[in-house]
C-alpha cells in the first residue's frame, strides 16, 4: 500500500510499481530508518507535538519492528515502495493511529538522507578497520625479510637498489591516505538532514538539534533545501574507494609480475592461488586479476553518480534513488576485495634470493658509482658520463660493475681506487639512503 492514497483514483500499474521501487536496494537500510524514526518520534513527544503516550508506544513497536525482522519473524515487503513506506506501514498495521503521527514534520526526503548517512557512517567504518588490517598485514610481511633486497624500478626498468620494506611501505602510505579519506568524508557527512521536510522545513515546533545529537551527528544542516538534495558525501565517499582500488589494482599489478617465471619475487599460498582446465603446470594469481578487474565497477559508480546528479534542479528528485544502487556497490566492491586481499597477503611468501639476484643485474648501483666519483671532487655531471661509459663497456664486454677490474674503471677515470667496489655494494648502496 503506498503512502500517498487519497489523489488517486488507481492502483499503480504493477510493471510500474516495480520500476519505481527501491526496496530490494534500501531495505538494508532498515535498522537506520527505524534509528531515525525512533529519534524523530522522541523529539516529537518531548515538543509536545505528539501525545507522551503516542510517542511512547512508536518507540517500543519500532523497537519490537527491528527485532521481528532482524529473527526472520517480520519479511520485508518486496512490493513495498521502500524501507521507509515498509517500516510505516508495518507500523500503522500494528499500533493504529500513534503509527500514523510518526511522519509528522517530517518527508521521506529529509528521511532517505538520514538513513543513508546513517548506513554509509557504518560501512566506513567497517572499511577502515580492513585497511588497517592490510597495513598491518604488509607491514608484517615486509618483516619477515628484514633488510631484504631488490630493484627498485622506474619506467619498469632497474633503477636503483631498494629494500622490499621500503616498496611495500609505500602502498602503507597509500592506504594510510584512504584511511584519511574517508575519515575526512565522514566528518563532513556527519551533520542530520531531519527537519528539512521535503524541501522547505516544517511548521511543528520541531527540535532539530536533539535529534541530531540523538543520531550521534555533529549538528543539523543549515539550509533545508540542501539536507535533502545534497548527495556530496555519496560521490566523495565513491571517489575515496575509487582510489583505494587505484591502490589496490596497482600492488595487484605487481603481484601478478611477481608471481611470473619471469620475475620469481613472490608465491601466493596455494588456498589463494587458482590452476588451468588445460595446463596443468599453472599457478594463476585470480585473485588479484579479479581485484584489479572490479576497480572499473568502482570507477563506474563514482561516474553513475557524478553524472546522477550533474543537472538536477533543487531539491529533491527521483533520480536520487539511483545514488544507493552506485554507493553500496562501491562500499560491496571494496569490502568483497579486501576480505580475500588481507589473508592472501598474510600467507604469501617471497623468494629473497631472487630479488637480490635481480638486483644484481641491470647496473642499479650506478648513480652510486657516479656519486662514489662525485666525492672524490668530480662534478656531477662529469661523474654521471664516466659511470655511463662504463655502462656501455660492461655492456659491451659482458661484464658488471661489481666484476670490472680496478684498472678498467682507471683507463676511464683516474679518480677511481679500490673503495669504488664498497661504494658499489647493494648493502651500502641501500644503508646509505637509511633504508
Ligand atoms: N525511495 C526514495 C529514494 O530512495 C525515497 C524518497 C522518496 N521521496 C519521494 N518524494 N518520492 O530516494
Amino acid at each position: 500500500m503506498p503512502l500517498w492514497q487519497g489523489r488517486f483514483g488507481k492502483a499503480l500499474d504493477k510493471a510500474t510499481n516495480d520500476f519505481n521501487s527501491s526496496i530490494s536496494t534500501d531495505s538494508r537500510m532498515f535498522r537506520e530508518d527505524i534509528s531515525g524514526s525512533v529519534a524523530h518520534a522522541a523529539m516529537l513527544a518531548k515538543q509536545g507535538i505528539i501525545t507522551p503516550e503516542d510517542g511512547a508506544a512508536i518507540v517500543a513497536e519500532l523497537g519490537r519492528i527491528r527485532a521481528d525482522i532482524e529473527s526472520g519473524s517480520l519479511l520485508i515487503d518486496p512490493n513495498a515502495e521502500d524501507i521507509h513506506t515498509f517500516v510505516e506501514y508495518e507500523l500503522t498495521r500494528r499500533l493504529g493511529d500513534a503509527g500514523k503521527r510518526l511522519h509528522t514534520g517530517r518527508s521521506r526526503n529529509d528521511q532517505v538522507t538520514v538513513d543513508l548517512r546513517l548506513y554509509l557512517r557504518s560501512q566506513i567504518d567497517e572499511v577502515t578497520a580492513q585497511l588497517h588490517s592490510l597495513r598491518t598485514a604488509l607491514k608484517e610481511k615486509a618483516a619477515e625479510y628484514p633488510g631484504a633486497i631488490m630493484p627498485g624500478y622506474t619506467h619498469l626498468q632497474r633503477a636503483q637498489p631498494i629494500t622490499l620494506e621500503r616498496h611495500l611501505g609505500a602502498y602503507c602510505a597509500m592506504f594510510l591516505r584512504d584511511i584519511d579519506r574517508l575519515n575526512d568524508a565522514r566528518k563532513r557527512m556527519n551533520y542530520s538532514p531531519l527537519g528539512s521536510g521535503a524541501l522547505a522545513g516544517t511548521t511543528y515546533p520541531i527540535d532539530r538539534t536533539n535529534t541530531a545529537a540523538a543520531l550521534g551527528f555533529i549538528g543539523a544542516m543549515k539550509n533545508t533545501l540542501d539536507g535533502v538534495a545534497d548527495r556530496d558525501y555519496c560521490v566523495e565517499l565513491a571517489a575515496a574507494l575509487s582510489l583505494v582500488m587505484v591502490h589496490l589494482s596497482r600492488l595487484s599489478e605487481e603481484l601478478i609480475l611477481w608471481c611470473s617465471w619471469e620475475f620469481r619475487f613472490a608465491e601466493l599460498d596455494d588456498a589463494f592461488s587458482t590452476g588451468s582446465s588445460i595446463m596443468p603446470q599453472k599457478k594463476n594469481p585470480d585473485i588479484p586479476e579479479l581485484v584489479r578487474g572490479k576497480s572499473g565497477r568502482v570507477f563506474g559508480d563514482l561516474m553513475g553518480l557524478l553524472t546522477m546528479l550533474k543537472g538536477l534542479p533543487l531539491a529533491y528528485n527521483k533520480d536520487m534513488q539511483e545514488d544507493k544502487d552506485a554507493v553500496f556497490d562501491a562500499f560491496d566492491t571494496v569490502k568483497l576485495c579486501l576480505t580475500t586481499y588481507i589473508p592472501m597477503v598474510e600467507t604469501m611468501r617471497f623468494l629473497p634470493e631472487n630479488m637480490r639476484a635481480a638486483a644484481a643485474g641491470g647496473f642499479i648501483n650506478a648513480t652510486d658509482c657516479a656519486d662514489y666519483l662525485v666525492g672524490k671532487g668530480l662534478p656531477f655531471r662529469d661523474a654521471y658520463k664516466a659511470t655511463g661509459e662504463l655502462v656501455a663497456f660492461c655492456i659491451r664486454t659482458g661484464r658488471t660493475l661489481e666484476t670490472l677490474p680496478l684498472d678498467e674503471y682507471q683507463a676511464v677515470c683516474a679518480l677511481f681506487d679500490e673503495g669504488v667496489f664498497e661504494a658499489i655494494r647493494m648493502e651500502n648502496c641501500v644503508a646509505r639512503r637509511g633504508m
